[in-house]
């Protein structure tokens, strides 16, 4: 089994669904509230471990009720949690979002997943012991996603940067890692002095701009590609990122071809958001496979 190393949040989704969405000052009335397991880090190793990867999460819970609902669905997924541990005095992550007139807006408390520093990284360090491929996003502290750039450049472990939500990156995390994956919205804030197709031809193999239902665009060295994605009935795109991210990570760690492992991402993912919740849709091996 390929080894696959998680570093990032484990949240609680709070989750209303209403037709409209409120403005500033306004109050409207929902439809239905559902609590469900979140978290970009606790997402991407569940759909990892959902899609054949053998999955370590490097992530921190805090002393509520939420704290066993994630422990327990790490277990449920078969994703390690030796290197998960509660924080004491802290509410667990946690991310309110409202689904509304066919897209989602979220409001992230990231509490405990605070707690994922460099050092405790450091504490956790046998977890990279035969790691494949290094998984990071950035509802951690920014500290961490650059300490763990370097662990990963040193220790030679291909490292898969989600760099969502958005916020600016150090030159130096661009150059650790091996594959960066922004969304259109993300990549203007990294790089708001190039154009798509600039930065594109910058990191050729590196940067994969992630483009919803268009696709993927990628430059391969020579030309620039985009890898289409699939229409499907949309449900609920929470959590299809995610899904990307993993099978994408899951494709590359097993020694798939670039192209190939956009295409079963892409595939992965589409069907991510045929059903309700960040992880409700998340596919096994089996049914990707079947669909690709
Ligand atoms: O990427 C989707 C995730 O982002 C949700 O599960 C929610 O936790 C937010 O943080
Ligand atoms: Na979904």
């Amino acid at each position: 089994m390929t080894k696959i190393v998680v570093i990032g949040s484990s949240s609680i989704d709070l989750v209303v669904t209403s037709s409209k969405r409120p403005g500033a000052g306004e109050t409207v009335l929902g439809e239905s509230f559902k609590t469900v397991p979140g978290g970009k880090g606790a997402n991407q190793a569940v759909a990892a471990a959902r899609l054949g990867a053998d999955v370590t999460m490097i992530g921190r819970v805090g002393d509520d009720h939420f704290a066993q609902d994630i422990l327990n669905n790490f277990k449920r997924n078969a994703v390690s949690i030796d290197y998960v541990e509660p924080v004491t005095h802290m509410e667990s992550g946690t991310a309110h979002i409202i689904l509304a007139e066919g897209d989602n807006s979220i409001v992230v408390v990231k509490a405990a997943n605070n707690e994922v520093t460099p050092a405790y990284v450091d504490k956790s360090i046998q977890a990279f012991e035969d790691a494949a491929m290094v998984m990071i996003q950035q509802e951690i502290p920014v500290e961490t996603v650059t300490h763990v750039s370097r662990i990963c450049r040193k220790l030679g472990i291909p490292l898969l940067l989600n760099p969502a939500p958005a916020r600016p990156l150090e030159e130096e995390v661009i150059e650790n890692a091996a594959y960066i994956t922004p969304n259109e919205h993300e990549a203007a804030i990294l790089f708001p002095d190039l154009s798509v197709s600039e930065a594109l031809r910058k990191y050729p193999n590196k940067l994969f701009i992630t483009e919803g239902s268009r696709g993927v665009r990628y430059f391969d060295g020579s030309e620039e590609k985009l890898v289409p994605s699939y229409k499907v009935e949309v449900v609920d795109t929470t959590g299809a990122g995610d899904t990307f991210n993993a099978a994408f990570a899951v494709a590359l760690a097993e020694g798939q071809p670039l192209y190939e492992s956009v295409r079963f991402a892409n595939r992965a993912a589409s069907l991510s958001v045929t059903k309700f919740g960040a992880q409700g849709g998340m596919p096994t091996r089996r049914e990707v496979e079947a669909q690709l």
